[in-house]
Protein backbone atom coordinates (compact mmCIF):
# COMPACT_ATOMS: atom_id res chain seq x y z
CA UNK A 1 0.00 0.00 0.00
CA UNK A 2 1.24 3.68 -0.94
CA UNK A 3 0.04 6.49 1.54
CA UNK A 4 0.99 10.06 2.15
CA UNK A 5 1.50 12.30 4.80
CA UNK A 6 0.24 15.98 5.47
CA UNK A 7 1.08 18.12 8.66
CA UNK A 8 -0.26 20.98 9.24
CA UNK A 9 1.60 23.49 11.93
CA UNK A 10 -1.30 25.61 13.15
CA UNK A 11 -1.32 28.61 15.79
CA UNK A 12 -2.95 26.14 18.55
CA UNK A 13 -1.16 23.10 17.30
CA UNK A 14 0.33 20.74 14.64
CA UNK A 15 -1.93 18.12 13.33
CA UNK A 16 -0.62 15.03 11.42
CA UNK A 17 -2.88 12.95 8.84
CA UNK A 18 -1.60 10.06 7.05
CA UNK A 19 -4.27 9.83 4.12
CA UNK A 20 -4.57 6.29 1.67
CA UNK A 21 -4.15 7.92 -2.03
CA UNK A 22 -8.24 7.68 -2.01
CA UNK A 23 -7.93 10.80 0.28
CA UNK A 24 -9.00 8.16 3.85
CA UNK A 25 -7.77 9.10 6.80
CA UNK A 26 -5.34 6.19 7.86
CA UNK A 27 -4.50 7.79 11.40
CA UNK A 28 -3.96 11.15 12.70
CA UNK A 29 -2.76 13.02 15.72
CA UNK A 30 -2.74 16.29 17.14
CA UNK A 31 -0.49 17.82 19.91
CA UNK A 32 -0.83 21.81 21.16
CA UNK A 33 1.66 23.95 22.49
CA UNK A 34 1.04 27.83 23.94
CA UNK A 35 1.07 31.26 22.13
CA UNK A 36 3.33 34.10 24.30
CA UNK A 37 2.05 37.46 24.20
CA UNK A 38 5.08 39.38 25.79
CA UNK A 39 3.16 42.84 25.35
CA UNK A 40 -0.51 44.39 24.55
CA UNK A 41 -0.74 43.52 20.83
CA UNK A 42 2.88 41.23 20.41
CA UNK A 43 2.23 37.48 19.68
CA UNK A 44 4.79 34.78 20.16
CA UNK A 45 5.81 30.88 19.22
CA UNK A 46 8.82 28.73 19.76
CA UNK A 47 9.83 27.29 17.25
CA UNK A 48 11.02 24.10 18.88
CA UNK A 49 7.40 23.66 20.48
CA UNK A 50 6.31 23.01 16.75
CA UNK A 51 8.90 20.85 16.21
CA UNK A 52 8.33 18.80 19.17
CA UNK A 53 4.48 18.51 18.23
CA UNK A 54 5.93 17.42 14.97
CA UNK A 55 7.73 14.66 15.91
CA UNK A 56 5.05 13.59 18.78
CA UNK A 57 2.52 13.55 15.93
CA UNK A 58 4.22 11.74 13.38
CA UNK A 59 5.35 8.89 15.76
CA UNK A 60 1.68 8.63 17.22
CA UNK A 61 -0.10 8.22 13.33
CA UNK A 62 3.08 5.63 12.38
CA UNK A 63 2.06 3.67 16.17
CA UNK A 64 -1.32 3.99 15.32
CA UNK A 65 -1.68 2.80 11.86
CA UNK A 66 0.93 0.33 12.19
CA UNK A 67 2.32 0.79 8.48
CA UNK A 68 5.62 0.82 7.44
CA UNK A 69 6.96 4.14 7.30
CA UNK A 70 8.67 3.19 3.84
CA UNK A 71 5.00 3.21 2.53
CA UNK A 72 4.64 6.78 3.08
CA UNK A 73 5.45 8.33 -0.65
CA UNK A 74 5.43 11.66 0.39
CA UNK A 75 4.78 14.17 3.09
CA UNK A 76 3.61 17.69 2.71
CA UNK A 77 4.05 20.42 5.00
CA UNK A 78 1.22 22.93 5.78
CA UNK A 79 1.34 26.17 8.37
CA UNK A 80 -0.02 29.22 9.98
CA UNK A 81 1.66 31.90 7.81
CA UNK A 82 4.13 34.95 7.93
CA UNK A 83 6.19 33.97 11.38
CA UNK A 84 9.44 35.01 11.44
CA UNK A 85 11.88 31.96 12.24
CA UNK A 86 15.46 32.93 12.42
CA UNK A 87 18.59 30.33 12.79
CA UNK A 88 22.24 30.80 13.71
CA UNK A 89 25.12 29.93 12.15
CA UNK A 90 24.99 26.50 13.78
CA UNK A 91 20.58 26.79 12.75
CA UNK A 92 19.93 27.15 16.39
CA UNK A 93 16.99 29.28 16.76
CA UNK A 94 17.79 32.58 18.13
CA UNK A 95 14.74 34.25 19.28
CA UNK A 96 10.79 33.04 19.64
CA UNK A 97 9.24 33.60 16.78
CA UNK A 98 7.07 36.43 15.84
CA UNK A 99 4.02 35.02 14.40
CA UNK A 100 1.37 36.08 12.04
CA UNK A 101 -0.78 38.00 14.28
CA UNK A 102 1.71 40.08 16.36
CA UNK A 103 1.25 43.68 15.46
CA UNK A 104 4.42 45.47 16.90
CA UNK A 105 5.64 46.50 13.32
CA UNK A 106 3.41 49.34 12.07
CA UNK A 107 6.55 51.99 12.32
CA UNK A 108 8.99 49.20 10.01
CA UNK A 109 5.24 49.18 7.76
CA UNK A 110 5.66 53.12 7.29
CA UNK A 111 9.27 52.84 6.73
CA UNK A 112 9.31 49.52 4.05
CA UNK A 113 6.40 52.43 1.97
CA UNK A 114 8.53 55.01 2.29
CA UNK A 115 11.63 53.24 1.27
CA UNK A 116 9.82 51.53 -2.41
CA UNK A 117 6.77 53.34 -2.26
CA UNK A 118 3.32 52.00 -2.59
CA UNK A 119 2.73 51.91 -5.70
CA UNK A 120 6.00 49.85 -6.58
CA UNK A 121 5.55 47.78 -3.47
CA UNK A 122 2.02 46.87 -4.20
CA UNK A 123 3.17 46.13 -8.01
CA UNK A 124 5.87 43.52 -6.93
CA UNK A 125 4.37 41.75 -3.54
CA UNK A 126 0.87 42.67 -4.55
CA UNK A 127 0.19 43.90 -1.01
CA UNK A 128 0.82 47.09 0.89
CA UNK A 129 3.45 46.83 4.04
CA UNK A 130 0.98 45.24 6.84
CA UNK A 131 1.93 44.22 10.68
CA UNK A 132 1.56 40.30 10.28
CA UNK A 133 3.57 39.99 7.27
CA UNK A 134 7.39 38.84 7.77
CA UNK A 135 9.06 41.69 6.07
CA UNK A 136 8.09 44.26 8.75
CA UNK A 137 9.20 41.44 11.36
CA UNK A 138 12.45 41.49 10.38
CA UNK A 139 12.85 45.02 9.75
CA UNK A 140 11.43 45.51 13.57
CA UNK A 141 14.58 43.04 15.16
CA UNK A 142 17.12 44.64 12.92
CA UNK A 143 16.40 47.63 14.38
CA UNK A 144 15.86 46.37 18.14
CA UNK A 145 17.50 43.77 18.43
CA UNK A 146 20.97 44.34 16.28
CA UNK A 147 22.68 41.53 18.00
CA UNK A 148 20.20 39.09 16.99
CA UNK A 149 19.80 40.14 13.59
CA UNK A 150 24.10 40.09 13.57
CA UNK A 151 23.69 36.32 14.41
CA UNK A 152 20.97 35.51 11.44
CA UNK A 153 22.56 33.54 9.13
CA UNK A 154 18.91 32.15 7.77
CA UNK A 155 15.30 33.47 7.80
CA UNK A 156 12.84 30.77 7.27
CA UNK A 157 8.64 30.19 7.81
CA UNK A 158 6.77 28.18 10.49
CA UNK A 159 6.38 25.48 8.43
CA UNK A 160 9.82 25.69 6.27
CA UNK A 161 11.55 25.63 9.83
CA UNK A 162 10.23 21.91 10.52
CA UNK A 163 11.34 21.27 6.52
CA UNK A 164 14.53 22.44 7.67
CA UNK A 165 14.50 19.99 10.93
CA UNK A 166 13.02 16.98 8.70
CA UNK A 167 15.49 17.58 5.59
CA UNK A 168 17.94 19.94 6.53
CA UNK A 169 17.38 22.51 3.27
CA UNK A 170 16.27 25.63 3.82
CA UNK A 171 13.56 26.11 1.25
CA UNK A 172 10.00 27.23 1.30
CA UNK A 173 7.47 27.22 -1.51
CA UNK A 174 5.92 30.14 -3.25
CA UNK A 175 2.43 30.54 -1.26
CA UNK A 176 3.86 30.83 1.98
CA UNK A 177 7.04 32.83 0.50
CA UNK A 178 3.94 35.46 -1.00
CA UNK A 179 2.93 36.32 2.71
CA UNK A 180 7.18 37.61 3.15
CA UNK A 181 6.44 40.71 1.37
CA UNK A 182 9.87 39.88 -0.06
CA UNK A 183 8.64 38.14 -3.23
CA UNK A 184 8.10 39.14 -6.68
CA UNK A 185 4.43 37.46 -6.73
CA UNK A 186 4.04 38.00 -10.36
CA UNK A 187 6.65 36.54 -11.05
CA UNK A 188 6.71 33.95 -8.29
CA UNK A 189 10.47 34.81 -7.14
CA UNK A 190 12.30 36.36 -4.50
CA UNK A 191 12.23 40.54 -5.56
CA UNK A 192 16.50 41.92 -5.59
CA UNK A 193 14.76 45.12 -6.30
CA UNK A 194 12.80 44.82 -2.21
CA UNK A 195 15.36 43.01 -1.09
CA UNK A 196 18.18 45.59 -2.00
CA UNK A 197 16.03 48.55 -0.80
CA UNK A 198 15.23 47.08 2.71
CA UNK A 199 18.92 46.28 2.78
CA UNK A 200 17.87 42.00 3.57
CA UNK A 201 20.67 39.69 2.73
CA UNK A 202 19.17 36.95 0.09
CA UNK A 203 21.50 34.72 1.15
CA UNK A 204 19.24 34.57 4.41
CA UNK A 205 16.74 33.09 2.60
CA UNK A 206 16.07 30.03 1.31
CA UNK A 207 15.34 28.49 -2.15
CA UNK A 208 11.62 29.09 -3.95
CA UNK A 209 9.82 25.72 -5.15
CA UNK A 210 6.85 25.34 -6.40
CA UNK A 211 4.56 23.52 -3.87
CA UNK A 212 4.45 20.31 -5.82
CA UNK A 213 7.96 20.58 -6.15
CA UNK A 214 9.84 18.30 -3.76
CA UNK A 215 12.57 20.14 -1.36
CA UNK A 216 14.13 17.57 -0.22
CA UNK A 217 14.36 14.17 1.76
CA UNK A 218 13.98 12.68 5.65
CA UNK A 219 17.49 12.79 6.99
CA UNK A 220 18.83 9.70 9.79
CA UNK A 221 18.28 12.28 12.41
CA UNK A 222 15.02 13.63 11.25
CA UNK A 223 14.25 9.74 11.08
CA UNK A 224 15.35 8.92 14.19
CA UNK A 225 13.20 11.85 16.21
CA UNK A 226 10.01 11.25 13.75
CA UNK A 227 10.18 7.50 12.80
CA UNK A 228 9.45 8.62 9.21
CA UNK A 229 11.49 6.59 6.86
CA UNK A 230 15.01 8.22 6.02
CA UNK A 231 14.77 9.45 2.30
CA UNK A 232 11.13 9.99 1.98
CA UNK A 233 10.48 12.89 -0.18
CA UNK A 234 9.30 15.57 1.71
CA UNK A 235 7.07 18.32 -1.17
CA UNK A 236 6.71 22.14 -1.08
CA UNK A 237 3.32 22.32 0.64
CA UNK A 238 1.74 25.35 0.92
CA UNK A 239 0.86 28.07 3.54
CA UNK A 240 -2.21 27.31 5.32
CA UNK A 241 -4.85 28.91 3.49
CA UNK A 242 -3.71 27.80 0.43
CA UNK A 243 -3.31 24.25 1.51
CA UNK A 244 -6.82 24.63 2.91
CA UNK A 245 -7.97 25.71 -0.80
CA UNK A 246 -6.01 22.23 -2.04
CA UNK A 247 -8.15 20.44 0.32
CA UNK A 248 -11.79 21.72 -0.15
CA UNK A 249 -11.54 21.68 -4.01
CA UNK A 250 -10.91 25.39 -4.34
CA UNK A 251 -8.41 25.17 -7.40
CA UNK A 252 -10.11 26.94 -10.30
CA UNK A 253 -11.91 30.04 -11.14
CA UNK A 254 -14.82 30.73 -9.11
CA UNK A 255 -14.16 28.83 -6.30
CA UNK A 256 -13.63 29.92 -2.92
CA UNK A 257 -13.89 28.91 0.65
CA UNK A 258 -14.49 30.34 4.27
CA UNK A 259 -12.02 29.04 6.80
CA UNK A 260 -12.82 29.62 10.65
CA UNK A 261 -9.55 28.50 12.61
CA UNK A 262 -7.40 30.81 14.78
CA UNK A 263 -7.43 33.75 11.95
CA UNK A 264 -10.87 33.97 9.38
CA UNK A 265 -10.01 33.56 6.23
CA UNK A 266 -12.13 34.27 2.95
CA UNK A 267 -9.99 33.18 -0.07
CA UNK A 268 -11.11 32.99 -3.94
CA UNK A 269 -9.16 31.54 -6.60
CA UNK A 270 -8.01 33.29 -9.31
CA UNK A 271 -6.07 32.27 -12.42
CA UNK A 272 -5.37 35.55 -13.67
CA UNK A 273 -3.58 37.91 -11.28
CA UNK A 274 -6.03 40.41 -9.47
CA UNK A 275 -4.85 43.30 -7.31
CA UNK A 276 -7.02 45.62 -4.81
CA UNK A 277 -5.37 48.81 -5.35
CA UNK A 278 -6.75 49.53 -1.43
CA UNK A 279 -4.67 46.50 -0.59
CA UNK A 280 -7.38 45.98 1.69
CA UNK A 281 -7.03 42.02 0.67
CA UNK A 282 -4.26 40.18 -0.16
CA UNK A 283 -2.88 38.46 -3.54
CA UNK A 284 -0.81 35.63 -3.39
CA UNK A 285 0.86 33.02 -5.74
CA UNK A 286 -1.32 29.49 -4.70
CA UNK A 287 -0.43 25.92 -4.58
CA UNK A 288 -1.84 25.37 -7.80
CA UNK A 289 1.10 26.25 -10.72
CA UNK A 290 0.72 29.18 -12.38
CA UNK A 291 -2.47 30.34 -10.37
CA UNK A 292 -2.97 33.21 -7.64
CA UNK A 293 -5.66 33.54 -5.13
CA UNK A 294 -6.87 36.81 -3.18
CA UNK A 295 -8.11 36.45 0.70
CA UNK A 296 -9.18 38.54 3.31
CA UNK A 297 -8.07 37.81 6.68
CA UNK A 298 -10.15 38.20 10.04
CA UNK A 299 -7.58 38.31 12.56
CA UNK A 300 -9.13 36.49 15.39
CA UNK A 301 -11.67 33.79 14.57
CA UNK A 302 -11.31 30.77 16.13
CA UNK A 303 -8.83 33.03 18.45
CA UNK A 304 -11.64 34.79 19.73
CA UNK A 305 -13.75 31.87 20.90
CA UNK A 306 -10.60 30.53 22.22
CA UNK A 307 -9.90 33.49 23.94
CA UNK A 308 -13.38 33.70 25.84
CA UNK A 309 -13.35 30.02 26.64
CA UNK A 310 -10.11 30.05 28.31
CA UNK A 311 -10.91 32.72 30.08
CA UNK A 312 -14.49 33.21 30.81
CA UNK A 313 -15.76 29.62 30.65
CA UNK A 314 -14.27 27.15 32.66
CA UNK A 315 -17.83 26.10 33.55
CA UNK A 316 -17.74 24.62 30.26
CA UNK A 317 -15.10 23.31 30.00
CA UNK A 318 -15.53 20.86 33.13
CA UNK A 319 -18.56 20.04 31.69
CA UNK A 320 -17.22 18.80 28.80
CA UNK A 321 -14.60 17.14 30.40
CA UNK A 322 -17.24 15.09 32.84
CA UNK A 323 -19.26 14.17 29.60
CA UNK A 324 -16.44 13.49 27.36
CA UNK A 325 -17.19 15.97 24.38
CA UNK A 326 -15.63 19.46 23.28
CA UNK A 327 -16.46 22.62 25.70
CA UNK A 328 -17.11 24.08 22.03
CA UNK A 329 -19.91 21.90 21.44
CA UNK A 330 -21.62 22.68 24.65
CA UNK A 331 -20.93 26.49 24.05
CA UNK A 332 -22.57 26.00 20.50
CA UNK A 333 -25.76 24.37 21.77
CA UNK A 334 -26.07 27.50 24.13
CA UNK A 335 -25.48 30.11 21.64
CA UNK A 336 -28.13 27.95 19.48
CA UNK A 337 -30.83 29.40 21.49
CA UNK A 338 -30.21 32.90 21.21
CA UNK A 339 -31.85 34.73 19.12
CA UNK A 340 -30.30 36.58 15.81
CA UNK A 341 -28.64 39.92 17.12
CA UNK A 342 -27.78 38.37 20.48
CA UNK A 343 -30.78 40.21 22.24
CA UNK A 344 -28.68 43.50 21.17
CA UNK A 345 -25.06 42.27 21.54
CA UNK A 346 -22.43 42.74 19.17
CA UNK A 347 -18.87 41.96 19.12
CA UNK A 348 -15.89 43.26 17.29
CA UNK A 349 -13.60 40.93 16.90
CA UNK A 350 -10.22 43.19 16.78
CA UNK A 351 -8.45 41.25 20.04
CA UNK A 352 -5.44 41.32 17.39
CA UNK A 353 -6.02 44.42 15.57
CA UNK A 354 -7.68 43.95 12.16
CA UNK A 355 -6.47 43.55 8.46
CA UNK A 356 -9.11 43.19 6.16
CA UNK A 357 -11.05 45.74 5.78
CA UNK A 358 -9.01 47.77 7.90
CA UNK A 359 -5.81 47.76 7.96
CA UNK A 360 -5.22 48.51 11.57
CA UNK A 361 -2.89 47.13 14.01
CA UNK A 362 -3.98 49.59 16.70
CA UNK A 363 -7.97 48.79 17.07
CA UNK A 364 -8.85 46.10 19.89
CA UNK A 365 -11.79 43.97 20.93
CA UNK A 366 -15.56 45.38 21.60
CA UNK A 367 -18.63 44.21 23.37
CA UNK A 368 -21.10 46.77 22.05
CA UNK A 369 -24.48 47.44 24.03
CA UNK A 370 -23.65 44.94 27.04
CA UNK A 371 -26.72 45.14 28.97
CA UNK A 372 -27.68 43.59 32.69
CA UNK A 373 -29.80 40.98 30.39
CA UNK A 374 -26.92 39.46 29.12
CA UNK A 375 -25.40 35.91 29.74
CA UNK A 376 -22.62 33.97 28.87
CA UNK A 377 -25.14 32.37 25.59
CA UNK A 378 -25.15 36.05 24.48
CA UNK A 379 -21.49 36.50 24.49
CA UNK A 380 -20.54 33.15 22.75
CA UNK A 381 -23.18 33.51 20.05
CA UNK A 382 -21.81 37.74 19.65
CA UNK A 383 -19.03 36.38 19.24
CA UNK A 384 -19.66 33.80 16.37
CA UNK A 385 -22.13 36.57 14.50
CA UNK A 386 -18.90 39.30 15.18
CA UNK A 387 -16.66 36.89 13.53
CA UNK A 388 -18.72 36.76 11.33
CA UNK A 389 -19.68 40.47 9.88
CA UNK A 390 -15.64 40.77 9.60
CA UNK A 391 -16.01 37.82 6.96
CA UNK A 392 -18.90 39.68 5.44
CA UNK A 393 -16.70 42.70 5.36
CA UNK A 394 -13.83 40.13 3.29
CA UNK A 395 -16.60 39.41 1.05
CA UNK A 396 -18.16 42.37 0.03
CA UNK A 397 -14.61 43.44 -1.35
CA UNK A 398 -13.91 40.46 -3.42
CA UNK A 399 -17.76 41.20 -4.76
CA UNK A 400 -16.67 45.11 -5.29
CA UNK A 401 -13.16 43.68 -7.31
CA UNK A 402 -15.84 41.48 -9.17
CA UNK A 403 -15.04 38.33 -7.99
CA UNK A 404 -18.18 37.16 -6.44
CA UNK A 405 -17.22 32.85 -5.88
CA UNK A 406 -20.01 30.85 -7.72
CA UNK A 407 -19.19 28.17 -5.05
CA UNK A 408 -18.33 28.69 -1.62
CA UNK A 409 -17.18 26.10 0.73
CA UNK A 410 -16.33 26.47 4.51
CA UNK A 411 -13.59 24.71 6.82
CA UNK A 412 -11.96 24.37 9.97
CA UNK A 413 -13.18 24.33 13.17
CA UNK A 414 -15.81 26.54 13.12
CA UNK A 415 -17.10 24.48 10.31
CA UNK A 416 -18.00 21.69 12.69
CA UNK A 417 -20.87 24.11 14.04
CA UNK A 418 -23.93 23.69 11.97
CA UNK A 419 -25.00 27.27 13.59
CA UNK A 420 -21.79 28.93 12.50
CA UNK A 421 -22.14 27.93 8.89
CA UNK A 422 -25.79 28.45 8.94
CA UNK A 423 -25.11 32.13 9.66
CA UNK A 424 -22.33 32.46 7.24
CA UNK A 425 -24.78 31.41 4.61
CA UNK A 426 -27.48 33.81 6.40
CA UNK A 427 -25.09 36.45 6.75
CA UNK A 428 -23.01 36.16 3.09
CA UNK A 429 -26.45 35.57 1.43
CA UNK A 430 -25.42 32.68 -0.69
CA UNK A 431 -25.41 28.96 -0.37
CA UNK A 432 -22.37 27.55 1.60
CA UNK A 433 -20.90 23.76 1.64
CA UNK A 434 -18.63 21.65 3.83
CA UNK A 435 -16.47 18.54 2.17
CA UNK A 436 -16.99 14.81 3.27
CA UNK A 437 -13.09 15.18 4.39
CA UNK A 438 -12.55 17.40 7.36
CA UNK A 439 -9.23 17.69 7.26
CA UNK A 440 -8.51 20.78 4.99
CA UNK A 441 -4.83 21.71 5.16
CA UNK A 442 -3.60 18.28 5.66
CA UNK A 443 -5.36 16.83 2.98
CA UNK A 444 -4.28 19.40 0.62
CA UNK A 445 -0.75 19.44 1.51
CA UNK A 446 -1.13 15.29 1.50
CA UNK A 447 -2.54 15.79 -2.12
CA UNK A 448 0.26 18.43 -3.22
CA UNK A 449 2.42 15.66 -2.22
CA UNK A 450 0.86 12.78 -3.99
CA UNK A 451 1.64 14.99 -7.34
CA UNK A 452 5.42 15.83 -6.43
CA UNK A 453 5.77 12.03 -5.90
CA UNK A 454 4.53 11.45 -9.32
CA UNK A 455 0.90 9.61 -7.63
CA UNK A 456 -1.87 11.70 -9.71
CA UNK A 457 -1.29 13.65 -12.79
CA UNK A 458 -2.42 17.18 -11.74
CA UNK A 459 -4.17 19.39 -8.13
CA UNK A 460 -6.79 19.59 -10.07
CA UNK A 461 -7.58 15.92 -11.39
CA UNK A 462 -6.48 14.68 -7.75
CA UNK A 463 -9.18 17.23 -6.21
CA UNK A 464 -12.02 16.07 -9.00
CA UNK A 465 -11.51 12.64 -7.60
CA UNK A 466 -10.84 12.75 -4.11
CA UNK A 467 -12.51 16.07 -3.09
CA UNK A 468 -16.55 15.37 -2.70
CA UNK A 469 -18.93 17.80 -1.31
CA UNK A 470 -20.74 17.27 1.93
CA UNK A 471 -23.54 19.17 3.82
CA UNK A 472 -25.02 21.88 2.17
CA UNK A 473 -26.77 25.59 4.54
CA UNK A 474 -29.03 27.33 2.04
CA UNK A 475 -29.44 31.54 2.96
CA UNK A 476 -32.81 31.74 4.89
CA UNK A 477 -34.10 35.26 3.74
CA UNK A 478 -35.69 36.48 6.59
CA UNK A 479 -32.44 35.66 8.81
CA UNK A 480 -30.83 37.80 6.27
CA UNK A 481 -32.80 40.77 6.30
CA UNK A 482 -32.54 40.42 10.73
CA UNK A 483 -28.66 40.22 10.31
CA UNK A 484 -28.23 43.19 8.19
CA UNK A 485 -30.03 45.37 10.72
CA UNK A 486 -27.22 44.62 12.92
CA UNK A 487 -24.57 44.10 10.59
CA UNK A 488 -24.54 48.07 9.11
CA UNK A 489 -24.65 49.40 12.96
CA UNK A 490 -21.10 46.45 13.59
CA UNK A 491 -20.08 48.84 10.25
CA UNK A 492 -20.15 51.58 11.71
CA UNK A 493 -18.79 51.32 14.82
CA UNK A 494 -15.31 50.83 13.54
CA UNK A 495 -15.17 54.34 12.41
CA UNK A 496 -16.58 55.81 15.21
CA UNK A 497 -13.73 54.49 17.35
CA UNK A 498 -11.01 54.73 14.96
CA UNK A 499 -9.33 57.97 17.28
CA UNK A 500 -10.17 56.45 20.61
CA UNK A 501 -7.91 52.90 19.56
CA UNK A 502 -5.37 55.35 18.72
CA UNK A 503 -5.63 57.43 21.58
CA UNK A 504 -5.51 54.13 23.89
CA UNK A 505 -2.31 52.66 21.88
CA UNK A 506 -0.76 56.02 22.62
CA UNK A 507 -0.57 55.28 26.26
CA UNK A 508 2.75 54.42 27.82
C1 LIG B 1 -2.96 34.64 6.60
C2 LIG B 1 -2.73 34.58 8.05
C3 LIG B 1 -3.36 33.52 8.86
C4 LIG B 1 -2.29 32.56 9.31
C5 LIG B 1 -2.74 31.69 10.46
O1 LIG B 1 -2.43 35.74 5.98
O2 LIG B 1 -2.01 35.36 8.61
O3 LIG B 1 -4.39 32.89 8.18
O4 LIG B 1 -1.83 31.84 8.23
O5 LIG B 1 -3.66 30.78 10.16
Amino acid sequence: MEYLLGIDIGTSGTKTVLFDLSGNVMASASSEYPMYQPKNGWAEQRAEDWWNAVCITCKSVLSKSKIAPADIKGIGLSGQMHGLVMLDEDNKVIRPSIIWCDNRTAEECKEITQILGTEKLIGITANPALTGFTASKIMWVKKHEPQNYAACKHILLPKDYIRFMLTGEYATEVSDASGMQLLDVPHRRWSNEVLDALEIDKALLGKVYESVEITGRITQAASDSTGLSVDTPVIGGAGDNAAAAVGTGVVSDGKAFTTIGSSGVLFTHTSRLAIDPKGRVHTFCCAVPGAWHVMGVTQAAGLSLKWFRDNLCQDYVAKAKKRGVSSYTLMDKDAERVPIGCNKLIYLPYLMGERTPHLDPNCRGVFFGLSAIHTKSDMIRAIMEGVSYSLKDCYSILEEMGARPDEMMICGGGANSELWRQMLSDIYSCEVKTTVSKEGPALGVAILAGVGAGLYSSVEDACAELIKTDTLQKPIHENTEKYEKFYSIYKALYGKLKEQYDALNSID
